[in-house]
């Protein structure tokens, strides 16, 4: 099979990952052979060799290159979201990755690497990067007094990691939970790694929230994320509970809820 004309080496390369984690999902990593990936991608064996090294080689950088496209989709949905609201996000997704491609080829990677020098070698690369690359995420929220300067950003990302990838084994088939009681448990989640309260946070005045109705447009993150303060009227819109008065101890829900509303519809005041 030789080269396709108006084919680059980067479209191959990117042929070929999406080829390998279609196959590698479908017939698992020791039921394929190169040959299978270089089918499914149309192109040679050849040419699948001048890209990567080896069917190990291959796993990783399908795993990795599956990652990078998660993620570059969040950040383009909203380039302005806060790091912890990405957190929220990425959480959010995880118990729904019964059609992922991506569940299949962690599943494949962690099995063959424990059998496996080959794969073991680049696996520990991978996980070692996603937790650095976690680890810095939450130096950028400790910086931005998202999250308490106080604790390891090592231990968060190792926290991360675990829940993500635990999300590749334990799938909706096994055991589901509705999308609404899963959100609530990351808000608390997330409002547990703010920085504790300063002196200016533990006024008397308690915190009041409000919805303006013309910037709101429905998108329901705040009944979702907060739903001891915020609640959706008839038409899916939000509304504050009671006289929006936020009760002590639930300020970090509040500040939750305005950080994920893409209108920037709450405000917060003291009343
Ligand atoms: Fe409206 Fe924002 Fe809530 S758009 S429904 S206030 S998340």
């Amino acid at each position: 099979m030789g080269r396709i004309s108006g084919v680059t080496a980067a479209d191959t390369r990117e042929r070929l990952l999406r080829g390998a984690a279609e196959v590698f999902a479908e017939r698992g990593y020791d039921g394929t052979r190169v040959a299978d990936i270089a089918a499914a991608a149309g192109v040679s064996n050849g040419a699948m060799y001048a890209h990567f090294a080896s069917k190990a080689d291959l796993l990783v950088a399908a795993l990795r290159a599956h990652g990078r496209r998660m993620l570059a989709d969040a950040f383009a949905a909203d380039p302005d979201r806060s790091v912890t609201d990405l957190l929220v996000l990425i959480g959010r997704w995880l118990p729904r990755r019964d059609d992922d491609a991506n569940r299949y080829l962690l599943v494949e990677a962690l099995v063959a690497a424990r059998r496996d020098e080959d794969v073991a070698r680049p696996m520990r690369d991978y996980v070692a990067e996603r937790a650095d690359w976690l680890a810095d995420l939450v130096r950028v929220a400790q910086a931005g007094d998202e999250i308490d300067a106080d604790l390891s950003p090592n231990a968060l990302a190792h926290f991360c990691l675990l829940l993500a990838m635990g999300s590749a084994l334990i799938t909706p088939d096994l055991h589901t939970v509705a999308d609404q009681e899963w959100a609530a448990l990351l808000s608390r989640v997330v409002a547990g790694l703010a920085p504790a309260a300063g002196p200016e946070q533990t006024r008397s005045e308690p915190m009041k929230v409000q919805i303006s109705s013309e910037r709101c447009q429905g998108h329901g993150r705040c009944y979702d994320l907060a739903p001891d303060l915020f609640a959706e009227d008839d038409e899916g819109y939000g509304t504050v509970i009671g006289d929006g008065r936020v009760p002590p101890g639930q300020e970090d829900q509040a500040r939750l809820a305005v950080a994920n509303c893409p209108e920037r519809a709450i405000d917060t005041s003291e009343a």
